[in-house]
């Protein structure tokens, strides 16, 4: 039997916090985590802000003791992209191999793939994975990591 992976979606953009542009991303994620098994227990949306992200990033790690969070958006060069850097400035350690794979698989559809700075880290017993934010980037970068998810989760714990 699968087991139930506890994953929490976050989704980064300041136009879906501030309610002027619906979230497509985050339900996208969770319809095709939760189809392999995965139990979605948090959909967060926050606005561009690193310090925020940073805490809650913390508080689904060391608190809830998320399995996995998946973020959406803020991967690319705009000036107030900044997910990267908050999952970076909350790593215990790089897992570079997922986002590296994600760029790859990424870029044999379009070289803009080279534009997604997304990191991919461990904290603890928890995997971050940065997705990029259009639904389209989402399902081609999740579709190409979902298989291998579960070992590596597997043997963090
Ligand atoms: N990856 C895939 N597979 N498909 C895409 O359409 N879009 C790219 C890139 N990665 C894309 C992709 C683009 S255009 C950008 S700007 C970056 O992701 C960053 O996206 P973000 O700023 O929404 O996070």
């Amino acid at each position: 039997m699968k087991r139930r992976w506890k994953t929490a979606v976050i989704t980064l953009s300041d136009k879906g916090y501030a309610g002027e542009r619906e979230d497509k991303s985050g339900p996208l994620i969770q319809e095709m985590i939760e189809e392999e098994g995965y139990e979605v227990v948090e959909m967060i949306l926050l606005p561009d802000e690193q310090k925020m992200i940073e805490e809650k990033l913390i508080q689904l790690c060391d608190e809830a003791k998320m399995d996995l969070i998946l973020t959406t958006g803020g991967t690319g060069f705009s000036p107030r992209d900044c997910t990267p850097e908050a999952t970076l400035a909350v790593a215990e350690k790089n897992a570079p191999g997922i986002a590296e794979a994600m760029r790859y698989a990424s870029l044999q559809i379009t070289p803009r793939a080279m534009l997604s700075r997304g990191a991919s880290v461990i904290r603890k017993e928890t995997l971050i994975v940065n997705l990029p934010g259009s639904p389209k980037a989402v399902k081609e970068n999740l579709e190409y990591i979902l298989a291998s998810l579960p070992h590596g989760l597997e043997i963090m714990k």
